[in-house]
């Protein structure tokens, strides 16, 4: 996550951005750190995306974006947020299919929550998404520490 967070923070304009990350330790999770890493960057760009968006409309609000984990059950959960722009009820299913963006053309592809959900699935994990337009929003990665396979 912390090396998600500075590859986020040097390729993207997030320079008055703000991240904060709390590490949870003593927990081992089975998993490819690669991919992941993939995982977190693929959101945390997403995130600072959103907050830039809400910039246009509210230049002077602080963007904030949040990285926080915690052990629920037997699973470690790892919930990135942000408050950016939001995404609508209706939508909240479809931004998981391969090629949907609401991105400019040339920007986004529609391909970062489809392959990080086939990823975080890849270790029987999960990922769910609360949000509200002009709010924010919340993706909460579940990652359970003893997998079947
Ligand atoms: N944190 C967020 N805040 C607001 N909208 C979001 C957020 N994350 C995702 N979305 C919405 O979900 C859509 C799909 O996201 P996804 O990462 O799959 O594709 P993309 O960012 O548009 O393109 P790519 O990731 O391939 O560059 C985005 O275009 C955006 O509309
Ligand atoms: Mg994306």
């Amino acid at each position: 996550m912390r090396e998600a967070i500075e590859i986020v923070q040097v390729g993207k304009k997030a320079k008055d951005l703000s991240f904060r990350f709390n590490n949870t330790e003593g927990f081992i999770v089975p998993l490819v750190s690669d991919q992941i890493q993939q995982v977190f960057v693929n959101i945390l760009i997403n995130s600072v995306d959103a907050v830039l968006e809400m910039k246009e409309n509210f230049p002077d609000m602080r963007g904030e974006i949040l990285a926080e984990t915690y052990i629920e059950g037997s699973s470690l959960i790892v919930e990135l947020s942000d408050n950016g722009d939001g995404i609508s009820e209706d939508k909240h299913a479809k931004i998981f299919e391969p090629f949907y963006t609401t991105k400019a053309v040339g920007k986004g592809t529609g391909l970062g929550l489809w392959v990080s959900y086939g990823i975080v699935k890849s270790f029987q994990g999960d990922i769910k998404v609360t949000s509200k337009p002009g709010r924010g929003t919340s993706f909460k990665i579940s990652l359970p520490l003893n997998p079947i396979y």
